[in-house]
């Protein structure tokens, strides 16, 4: 298989990167830091998140950051919904895409969600149908599906049977969570290989954290596969506050990089991206994780 000629980015620092962050981002920030970088170029940046803010207090306020943004045809921006509560909040707030997150792991699975793998999928139908009615899209991810951190190795089938499940639920994308950041390339293929037979390979998206330092190399292994939709966080971002020692995830910056390297399309201007990372490393008080930004912002 060759490599695509165009990779789609999509953006997650706003969700999963601050989800993380000890100090609370106001909504301010997060609205300047998303504006930010849908000025790069990126056409989809995840939002926020309609969770229990006592959950994920981070993403409290989701629904004014969504009012704040400034509508552009060629941006979407979903948000994460864990359930049909949260799906109505983000519906009323006017999101027009969402994400149901489920996992490969019945021990992670309740940490994140307090349930079960199978419980979720239950949850999950009626947002499914709500959001088919609404004609909101909606997109799914699968966490834990290169290892987990309460169970550690995790079966590529069971990864590929929730995918297949999200799948027949409506989604029109699968977004393959490395939660952890534990996998190489080698396992990051074979379970693409296991996920491709039951959903295709163009609806998959790699969501690699990159607490190992082996995201960039997991996902070169996985574009080899034809992967073209890629999960990154500016200024390398984020964790998981129900996967303690999770790293952010891989930096958009760095996978940028590498892209614009291998002469594959994004459509994202990696000055403007460096601009953002600056903006949020500012307002957290700290450098960022990215290694291209650090190797940029020396020279
Ligand atoms: P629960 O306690 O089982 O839910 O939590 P419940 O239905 O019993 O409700 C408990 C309370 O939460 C009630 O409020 C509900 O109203 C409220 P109370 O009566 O106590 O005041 N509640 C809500 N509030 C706001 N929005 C909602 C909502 N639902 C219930 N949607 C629940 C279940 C799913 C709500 C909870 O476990 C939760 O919010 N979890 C959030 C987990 C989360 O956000 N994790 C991080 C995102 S996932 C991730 O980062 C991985 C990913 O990046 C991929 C990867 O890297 O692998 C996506
Ligand atoms: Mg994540």
């Amino acid at each position: 298989m060759r490599f695509p000629s165009r990779v789609h980015l999509i953006e997650v620092g706003p969700r999963d990167g601050l989800q993380n962050e000890p100090k609370t981002v106001s909504v301010e920030t997060r609205v300047a830091l998303i504006e930010k970088l849908a000025d790069t170029g990126l056409a989809a940046i995840e939002a926020g998140s309609f969770v229990s803010p006592k959950w994920v207090p981070q993403m409290a306020d989701s629904d004014r950051v969504l009012a704040a943004l400034r509508p552009r045809p060629d941006v979407r921006y979903p948000v994460l919904v864990p359930n049909l509560k949260g799906f109505e909040a983000a519906k009323e707030a006017g999101a027009r895409e969402v994400a149901i997150f489920g996992a490969a792991s019945e021990s992670f699975s309740r940490k994140n969600i307090n349930c079960s793998i199978a419980e979720s999928l239950e949850r999950f139908a009626p947002v499914a149908e709500a959001a088919n009615a609404a004609d909101i899209r909606l997109r799914g991810y699968v966490s834990c599906a290169l290892g987990c951190p309460y169970e550690g190795t995790i079966q590529p089938q069971a990864v590929a049977e929730v995918a297949a499940r999200l799948l027949a639920l409506g989604c029109y994308e699968i977004s393959l969570g490395d939660t952890v950041g534990v996998g190489t390339p080698g396992q990051a293929q074979a379970m693409i290989r296991a996920v491709a037979e039951r959903v295709p390979v163009e609806k998959l998206a790699a969501h690699f954290h990159d607490t190992y330092g082996q995201a960039l190399a997991n996902l070169y292994a996985v574009m080899e596969l034809g992967v073209a939709a890629i999960d990154s966080s500016v200024a390398g971002l984020g964790g998981c506050p129900y996967a303690k020692g999770a790293s952010g995830n891989v930096a958009t910056e760095d996978v940028l990089y590498l892209l614009n390297g291998m002469g594959i399309e994004t459509g994202v201007d990696l000055a403007k991206l460096l601009e953002a990372g600056r903006f949020i490393g500012t307002a957290l008080g700290r450098s960022p994780a990215s290694k291209v930004a650090r190797a940029m912002e020396s020279r």
